[in-house]
């Protein structure tokens, strides 16, 4: 019961996404890949959104926080250092019937394969990364490996970082980009998929200020999703068990969402200690150490990790803002997505295409869009074209009307409440960002 209302209600937000230009799956006219989706019109600009609110909050604005953007591909033994090519694996098992590959934790997976009943194999080790060979010649120097996190990257230019801008300890180094995880179990739309996008921050600080330090970051990443508009309610914090933290981690909490298929994990805040500097400093030959000018101290940093995932936080920001309400004659679906993140913030209608109403809404769109996204709409009774923009999560829309005509004032109906103001057109920008 509990499974089909939850995979109603994502069917439900999937077709949505689809219909208004969110997310369309992969290779659709070849049959789609499997768990890869790509952002349409709408989309992409709410994960830009996203990832520039991140950035605005962790680097923007604060002074001991700069960005770095490393490549994918990087020199295989940093994975060695990381402990990845080691470490970084899921059990699993195999149909030897069928071929196909299950978790170990499947539910579904028992003295048979679920599937076809065949034979299973013995439980073993699947690492994550995704390999690839660099250069035209395959042999084991050239194997690269796509990263499974955006992380590593930025602990092998610690140094470098911190020379450049003249950090001090603590301070941070914020990263947004692309990782990549060969997943057994792909699942729920784009919650977890094979290529994603993380927003990563790691923070150095003196060993022994890492737990004063952790908590600031719990506090500060949990406010990040309040200050993003998702409901307080369907946000909490579980900390990570001793048996399933991860190779690096002293201490982990996830930020968890109440997803329509349960509470899951919308970013993690971990206490890496000195591990990954030591590492690498053991690995490389390089000294990654901090030396205290003030104290003459010399250290190994500790870091403290927030990683969040963007596609993650952009499905939350779906599931959060999707709403069907009841009116008197039927069922209105609305997005009710922060006007802050909205991928259009104003929709342009005039009433009729005649009188000039469409050359005056033209004139507004064209004055608006110099400062934020917005779309001009005349087709269909006005009715529709409010349905259409709810359903596309935009706060605002505006009515060129009779009136207009008479004393140059326009309809402005918000989209939670739908109730209607009459602004001065000279006054729309104004108004419009005050509530953006
Ligand atoms: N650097 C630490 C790290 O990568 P993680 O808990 O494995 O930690 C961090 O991942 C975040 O990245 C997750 O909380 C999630 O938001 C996102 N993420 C991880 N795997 C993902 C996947 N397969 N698909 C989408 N997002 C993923």
């Amino acid at each position: 019961m509990i499974k089909n209302s939850s995979e109603k209600a994502m069917n439900k937000l999937v077709a949505l996404c689809k219909r208004r230009g969110y997310i369309f799956q992969s290779s659709e006219i070849y049959g789609g890949l499997d768990s890869s989706y790509d952002y349409g019109p709408l989309g992409v600009e709410l994960k830009k959104n996203i990832k520039e609110f991140w950035w605005q909050s962790m680097v923007q604005t604060r002074e001991d926080i700069v960005g770095l953007d490393s490549a994918i591909l990087m020199h295989p033994k940093i994975w060695e250092a990381s402990g990845h090519v080691e470490g970084f694996n899921d059990p699993m098992i195999d149909c030897k019937n069928c071929k196909r590959r299950f978790r170990e934790d499947d539910e579904r997976v028992k003295d048979k394969c679920p599937v076809c009943a065949g034979e299973l194999t013995e439980v073993r080790q699947f690492n994550l990364m995704f390999k690839t060979q660099m250069g035209a010649v395959a042999e084991d120097a050239s194997i690269v490996y796509l990263r499974p996190e955006t992380a590593q990257g930025i602990y092998v230019n610690f140094v470098n970082v911190m020379q450049s801008s003249r950090q001090k300890i603590p301070f941070g180094i914020a990263q947004i980009g692309k990782a990549f995880r060969n997943e057994i179990t792909p699942r729920n739309f784009i919650f977890r998929t094979r290529e994603f996008e993380q927003m990563e921050m790691q923070f150095f600080v003196k060993p022994g200020s890492d737990g004063e330090w952790f908590e600031y970051w719990k506090e500060q990443r949990i406010n990040w999703y309040d200050d993003l508009g998702i409901k307080k309610e369907n946000l909490r914090f579980r900390q990570h068990g001793k048996d399933e933290l991860a190779h690096y981690a002293a201490a982990a909490f996830d930020i968890e969402f109440k997803y329509p298929f349960g509470w899951k994990e919308l970013e993690g805040v971990h206490n890496r200690t000195d591990f990954d500097l030591k590492r690498h400093t053991e690995y490389s030959g390089k000294d990654l150490q901090y030396f205290d000018d003030a104290t003459r101290e010399r250290y190994t940093p500790y870091i403290i990790e927030t990683s969040a995932g963007c596609d993650r936080t952009l499905l939350t920001c779906l599931v959060d803002a999707y709403d069907e309400e009841e009116l008197e004659k039927d069922t209105r679906t609305v997005l009710r997505l922060s006007p802050k993140i909205a991928p259009i913030k104003a929709g342009i209608f005039p009433l009729v295409k005649k009188d000039g109403m469409p050359e005056i809404g033209h004139k507004i769109t064209d004055d608006l869009k110099k400062h934020m996204p917005v779309f001009y709409d005349e087709s269909g009774a006005v009715g529709r074209r409010y349905r259409r923009q709810d359903e596309a999560g935009t706060p605002f829309c505006i009515t060129v009307d009779s009136q207009t005509l008479e004393d140059d004032t326009v309809t402005v109906r918000e989209r939670d409440s739908m109730q209607q103001d009459r602004v001065a057109s000279d006054k729309l920008l104004e108004f419009l960002k005050d509530r953006i």
